[in-house]
């Protein structure tokens, strides 16, 4: 019903994506797989209810409404099952931002916060901006698929640990922590005094049959040390628009972080609260059919790294619109790897040493190429990675690998096989 397959021109917006490719990989012409948004239209009432507000329109200074706590208790009842109360939420005009705030209004400076790594790159800022001792927990790999290591988590709260920073779902691998995971989790922190700021900004991009479990709706002990980062901005594409909030059920907590945003004199413009209003009121069949799409076009990206390209691992994600992809079975220094993908695939995609340890020989790519022309040019550049092998006799299995291919190409790839008929099997 909604148009995801039309090929906008973002470029001359000042869009990172596009047109600061030029600047980040010194090429304007790559297929950008960097920036996490969408090149997708949005949601036709967003687009709608911000061109009617412009009309004959003053902009002078402007509150969050009830109808802005509203749409986004609602959303959390209906989208979440999860009971927010409007006076729980506090706004910030960014997610980070929102967790800079928390940290600054409840530590000090020299207290620590554990991170699991590999995890978003600003997550390490924590240490830079803030002066917090920023712990490493390093996550556990088990085929592609990533846990949390109780045992070193605790072993790093009891050494004094204030903070814990959660990204929740994961970026990069994009898992869900399931609700027995996040259990453990809060009754960890409980135990040794540590505050779970929990970044949920990919929490509504659930694939399909999955379940995001908002930190807040677990029990009331985690409303008791919890706080929620989240946003409409990844799901509804609307970044730009730059309206995030926090949702503090501790009253304590609460009135302390919202004095801290209070005293810098933060607020949200009010087109950014006008979207998240709109979004959340009209957005959801907008964001199931997109979650649709996005689930199709993962599946044929990993079925694509499992059929084309050698010693490369990809797991198909739980959430949003990111892919891991793990190299290490190429065999590639991370420079020569980083270097292959932006000469040979003329491809912009995150290094993953970006995402710290855990991320060397990785790459982190977002899936959300558009049908058609942007995904057949994007399949292009990932063809021309390897260097082809030498042809030979297909034995057995070689043969029926092919087919498989074969099969997939023609079934996912518009234009197959015009543009993919070259073979590059081992
Ligand atoms: C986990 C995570 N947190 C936060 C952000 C950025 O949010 P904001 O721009 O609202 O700070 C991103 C963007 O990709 C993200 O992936």
């Amino acid at each position: 019903m909604y148009d995801f397959d039309t090929l906008l021109n973002r470029r001359g917006t000042d869009c990172y994506k596009w047109d600061g490719l030029a600047k980040e990989y010194g090429d304007p012409e790559l297929m950008p797989f960097w920036v996490a948004d969408m090149d997708f239209k949005c949601l036709p009432e967003l687009d709608q209810a911000l061109r009617e507000r412009t009309v004959g329109a003053t902009y002078g200074y402007t509150f969050p409404g009830e109808d802005y706590f509203k749409s986004i208790t609602s959303w959390y009842e209906r989208r979440h099952g999860a009971a927010v109360s409007a006076d729980e939420i506090v706004n910030a005009p960014g997610v980070l931002t929102g967790i800079h705030f928390a940290l600054a209004a409840l530590g000090k400076p020299g207290d620590s916060i554990i991170i699991n790594t590999p995890v978003y790159p600003p997550f390490y800022k924590f240490e830079e901006n803030g002066r917090y001792r920023v712990l490493q927990s390093p996550l556990i790999e088990k085929n592609g698929r990533y846990f949390l290591d109780f045992v070193d988590l605790d072993e790093k709260m009891r050494s004094g640990a204030r903070f814990y920073a959660l990204c929740s779902p994961h970026n990069p691998s994009g898992r869900i922590w399931s609700r027995q995971e996040l259990l453990e989790l809060v009754a960890l922190c409980r135990k040794h005094g540590v505050i779970l700021l929990s970044d949920e900004i990919h929490g509504d991009l659930a694939m399909p049959g999955k379940t995001h479990h908002p930190l807040l709706s677990l029990s009331e002990e985690a409303r008791k040390i919890s706080i929620i980062a989240s946003a409409p901005s990844k799901t509804f594409n609307c970044a730009g628009l730059k309206s995030s909030f926090l949702i503090i059920a501790d009253e304590e907590m609460r009135q302390k972080v919202s004095r801290k945003i209070k005293s810098y004199h933060i607020d949200i413009d009010l087109f950014g609260l006008l979207a998240t209003k709109v979004v959340f009121e009209k957005g959801d069949a907008w964001l199931d059919e997109l979650m649709r799409y996005l689930e199709a076009n993962a599946k044929r990206m990993v079925e694509f790294v499992d059929a084309r390209l050698p010693g490369v691992k990809a797991s198909m994600p739980d959430a949003s619109y990111l892919l891991w992809l793990d190299c290490r079975g190429r065999d590639l220094s991370q420079e020569e790897l980083v270097r292959r993908i932006k000469t040979k695939g003329r491809l912009a995609l995150n290094d993953g040493t970006m995402f710290g340890p855990g991320g060397a020989t990785a790459i982190c790519a977002s899936t959300t190429a558009l049908r058609d022309y942007t995904w057949r040019k994007a399949l292009r550049g990932w063809n021309e990675l390897w260097e082809p092998r030498q042809p030979r006799e297909p034995d057995a299995s070689t043969k029926s690998r092919t087919a498989t291919v074969e099969s997939f190409s023609r079934n996912h790839i518009p234009g197959y096989p015009r543009l993919y008929t070259r073979r590059c099997f081992p």
